[in-house]
């Protein structure tokens, strides 16, 4: 079963959307099942300002997404990129085994759009 901070970002995500003039933009497809997540970010003096998300996938996948865009709004880029996968799930008090594996998009999302913002930043 899921646990109540599941369901919650489930049934209520946070930061859904697409922020069109976003610093930094990063996608992840599941091998798995074959859904996807895209990561938004706005970031000012170092610090993400701004975090949106697309996710076409399952319920863990989009609370996983929810948790992430809560995780990281407000922090330095660093620290962003120090959020795992495994944090996410913790946070969200665990996803049932066979869900797991929905965990492992969020993060790795997020840190691609970090890493699309920092590309775009020495090309400048
Ligand atoms: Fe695809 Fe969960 S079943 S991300």
């Amino acid at each position: 079963m899921y646990s109540k901070k599941v369901m919650d970002h489930f049934m209520h995500p946070r930061n859904v959307g697409e922020i069109k003039d976003a610093d930094g933009k990063g996608e992840v497809g599941s091998p798995i099942c074959g859904d996807l997540m895209t990561f938004y970010i706005k970031v000012e003096n170092n610090k993400i300002k701004d975090v949106k998300f697309k996710t076409f996938g399952c319920g863990a996948a989009i609370a996983v997404s929810s948790m992430v865009s809560e995780l990281a709004k407000g922090k330095s880029i660093e620290e962003a990129m120090k959020i795992t996968n495994k944090m996410v799930v913790g946070e969200l008090d665990g996803l049932p085994p066979q869900k797991l594996h929905c965990s492992n998009l969020g993060a790795d999302a997020l840190h691609k759009a970090i890493e699309n913002y920092l590309e775009k930043k020495k090309a400048r």
